[in-house]
């Protein structure tokens, strides 16, 4: 029997983010080189993307390569660039019937042009879909992102278009990357570790954090569901009381 049923319809989280983890231990313990972990996520991706839209999430974040990323061997950088133009390709008329948007953060301008141009294809085709935006963070760290957030406003003050009072947090978030997304309600993580790696660290302040053991290829339909769930029990009181709440 699924889980679904178990969902309140009226409480779906607005923003869910993930940080799709554990696609080299999969392969691994498989017996299989990191990189069958990977092709392996692609069916979790597409599998968490459709339910997720079917749930009435607005928006879908996952964590797809990160900064530090880059560092690993040049094999396995190179097979998920590849991978991830394959993928888009794949999936860009599955996006189109679902009228899901596609986005991105990150610092694109690293990816290699291949790779950069699938993905800015995708977003130009998906660009009037009015339903889901998935948004995948590429190349992405946070504080990658808040350090250009502090580069251009320092030069907006230094050219005169902003002014130190000014400064509040709406200016920091209209100066990240997720300026037009609402910040996380809730962030997911699989493979059982307790970290957030540098993920989107200024939008997830009040954001319940969900961590499963599960490794990413083996997340499916109900294991979103249980996260879900997981979310629908817990209690957001954004710094106030209970008794506040209740009012
Ligand atoms: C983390 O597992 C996963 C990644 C770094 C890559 C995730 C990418 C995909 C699933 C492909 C998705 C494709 C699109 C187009 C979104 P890991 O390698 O860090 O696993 P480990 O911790 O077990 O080594």
């Amino acid at each position: 029997m699924s889980l679904k049923q178990y969902i309140d319809p009226n409480r779906i989280p607005e923003h869910v983010a993930i940080i799709m983890d554990g696609n080299g231990r999969w392969a691994q313990a498989h017996g299989e080189q990191r990189v069958f972990g990977h092709h392996n996520g692609v069916h979790a991706v597409h599998c968490t993307t459709q339910v997720a839209a079917e749930l009435g999430v607005k928006y879908l974040t996952l964590y797809a390569f990160s900064t530090e990323n880059w560092n690993r061997p040049q094999a396995e950088v190179d097979a998920l660039m590849n991978l991830f133009v394959d993928t888009i390709e794949r999936e860009t008329p599955t996006l189109c019937e679902n009228n899901i948007r596609l986005t991105a953060i990150g610092d694109l301008a690293r990816l290699p042009e291949r790779t950069r141009e699938k993905f800015e294809e995708c977003i130009r085709r998906t660009a009037q879909n009015t339903g889901m935006t998935l948004v995948l963070a590429l190349s992405y760290s946070a504080r990658w992102e808040i350090t250009q957030a502090v580069r251009n406003i320092a030069a907006q003050v230094a050219e005169g278009t902003a002014n130190l009072n000014q400064i509040d947090e709406g200016y920091v978030s209209r100066n990240l990357t997720t300026k037009d997304i609402p910040d996380p309600d809730l962030l997911i993580r699989t493979s059982g570790e307790l970290r957030i790696s540098n993920f989107l660290l200024w939008q997830i302040a009040y954001a319940e954090l969900y961590f499963t053991d599960q490794y990413w290829p083996d997340f499916d339909e109900e294991s979103f569901y249980k996260a879900i769930i997981d979310y629908q029990h817990r209690e957001r009181r954004f710094g106030k009381t209970s008794e506040q709440l209740a009012k």
